[in-house]
């Protein structure tokens, strides 16, 4: 089996930075353990545990349907292959201007009216860095650079023995929570303070699947690590470690809020779109 260090297809967010620490950890798990990646994304998690433990069951939940990027890997190679030729003057990197950009436009409708395209991969080759979109309506409005890679993509037997699902991690959960010795990995989307603000942030990231994540949300993952084994995974831009630290460590129990009175103001600016609050208990 092909080892791979990174996703084969573009995806943000995939956690090629903990391959060696996945590793490991699934090899000190027992014979017979199930892996259940919940927030599986890229699959690379699931794909690293099946590598260092082939003998395991290892069940890779793909909710943003990444496998049907994969099974249309040779349809994207084939028209990245028939952009090259006409990308061939703009130096790497550089913006693609007229009559360039023209030509590329009606290139990707071409594909786009004949079938599959995996916008993602799609970005990834044309648009600035981070800059993704989801369609062809999307697409003809951005600005182009030239980042088309030289080589095909390829993910011959990346998810070979992983079983594939695609469902809300809650039903998943539940599906395996008694199960002898499973180990669920927790990957939720980033808790980002500016998502707080812009509610586009969790489409944008990781299509139309995935609605905003709300702190709520992330506090319901916590959930999945009561009484079970798990890896999470989570930034320091994210403060729940913190926030579960602070309530262990102080004991804390009950609403603070309930019965509070709740005033709302709504805050919006050119680049400001929020509600500020203020709540009273002091009767
Ligand atoms: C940080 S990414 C996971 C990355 C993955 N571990 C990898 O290495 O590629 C979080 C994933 O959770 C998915 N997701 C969002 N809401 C979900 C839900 N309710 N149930 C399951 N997955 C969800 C997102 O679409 C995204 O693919």
């Amino acid at each position: 089996m092909k080892k791979y260090v990174n996703a084969p297809l573009p995806f943000q967010g995939q956690k090629r930075r903990f391959v060696k620490q996945l590793e490991e950890m699934a090899m000190q798990q027992k014979k017979g353990a199930v892996f259940v990646d919940l927030f599986g994304g890229s699959g690379l998690v699931s794909h690293t545990i099946k590598q260092a433990r082939p003998d395991c069951r290892v069940v890779y939940n793909d909710f943003d349907h990444y496998s049907k990027r994969l099974e249309h890997i040779g349809r994207t190679n084939e028209m990245l292959r028939a952009l090259r030729p006409i990308v061939a003057t703009i130096p790497p990197k550089s913006r693609i201007d007229e009559p360039v950009r023209s030509q590329v436009i009606a290139e990707v409708e071409r594909w786009h009216k004949s079938g599959f395209v995996d916008w993602f991969s799609l970005s990834s080759n044309l648009l600035f860095t981070m800059n993704y979109v989801h369609s062809f309506e999307e697409f003809r409005k951005e600005t182009f650079y030239n980042r088309v890679r030289k080589d095909d993509y390829n993910a011959d037997g990346y998810l070979e023995g992983v079983e594939v699902v695609s469902m809300d991690y809650r039903r998943l959960f539940e599906q395996y929570r008694l199960v002898p010795d499973v180990v669920f990995i927790l990957d939720p989307p980033y808790l980002s303070t500016d998502c707080g603000t812009y509610t586009c942030c969790g489409p944008r990231l990781y299509g139309a699947n995935s609605d905003y994540w709300r702190l709520s949300d992330y506090l319901d993952v916590l959930k999945c690590m009561h009484g079970t084994k798990f890896v999470y995974f989570t930034s320091r831009k994210s403060t729940i470690v913190e926030l579960a630290e602070w309530i262990a460590k102080n004991d804390f129990h009950g609403n603070p809020f309930e019965g509070a009175k709740v005033y709302r103001q709504h805050v919006s600016g050119v680049v400001l779109n929020y509600e500020d609050m203020m709540l009273v208990k002091a009767a």
